[in-house]
């Protein structure tokens, strides 16, 4: 697979090179480009950004250095197999269904706005081409869209084959579907006795029926109070509380 990332700041990016993201790149499972958008201004000044078309606060990215951007990372040739990824806290919600469909992309492109966002003929323009994702990682705002394409790029990558040691592990933690929906139960290790806590005595029984039934009941347990609305029934799909501003 491979990566682009295009942003003011492609630093950010510079972290990929570290950890399970780094070996799948040593390993040339990903192939992972990080590009200064500054790159495609011609200007002295190298500017980006201008004012809201409209009035407003804030500056909007132009969206000329976006299509040279484009010009020179994929061409003009429409390809659906070539994805789009665009944070932005507008964007539909990233949900673990959507990172499983984008690890089978041959390519990704992650554009990264910064200020009041990107102009939207750039998004535009790139959906008559290719298969754009406006992403949103939750209801808060971040100052730009790096820190996002960089969580999404994890929650993606470690869905390939061949990154994650031991695929077991991907099936049973919250979110996929061996979990049934449900958050993942509370994990221990040695040792048994710690400042006064213990390891649940089930753990060690060594009974592997109650141990499954008791991390399933916690699993409920969490679920429920965390997130009701992923249990269905009569709170299902209502969004869990948020916590209240003073
Ligand atoms: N850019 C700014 N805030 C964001 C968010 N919550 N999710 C994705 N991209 C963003």
């Amino acid at each position: 697979m491979r990566l682009d990332y295009i942003s003011i700041f492609p630093e950010y990016f510079d972290v990929l090179h570290i950890s399970l993201l780094g070996r799948a790149v040593e390993h040339g499972l990903v192939d992972v480009r990080s590009h200064d958008l500054r790159t495609w201004t011609h200007d002295r000044h190298r500017t980006v950004d201008d004012t809201p078309c409209g009035g407003g606060a804030g500056m909007v990215m132009k969206p000329d250095p976006w299509g040279e951007a484009f010009d020179e990372l994929l061409g003009t040739e429409p390809d659906a197999d070539v994805h789009i990824v665009i944070p932005t806290p507008s964007g539909h919600p990233f949900r673990q269904q959507i990172a499983a469909d984008l690890s089978d992309a041959r390519r990704i492109v992650f554009c990264c706005g910064r200020y009041e966002g990107i102009d939207h003929r750039v998004i535009e323009y790139a959906s008559r081409r290719w298969t754009v994702h406006e992403l949103s990682l939750g209801d808060y705002v971040l100052n730009g869209g790096e820190v996002a394409a960089l969580a999404i790029t994890e929650a993606v990558v470690r869905l390939i084959p061949g990154v994650i040691g031991n695929p077991e592990s991907l099936t049973e933690e919250s979110y996929s579907a061996g979990q049934e929906g449900l958050l993942e139960y509370p994990v221990y290790t040695r040792p048994i006795s710690w400042r006064g806590h213990d390891v649940p005595e089930v753990l060690m029984s060594g009974h592997h029926g109650r141990i499954a039934a008791w991390r399933h009941d916690r699993s409920v347990a969490i679920t429920a109070e965390r997130r009701p609305d992923l249990l269905g029934g009569p709170d299902g799909g209502q969004e869990p509380t948020q916590p209240v501003r003073s």
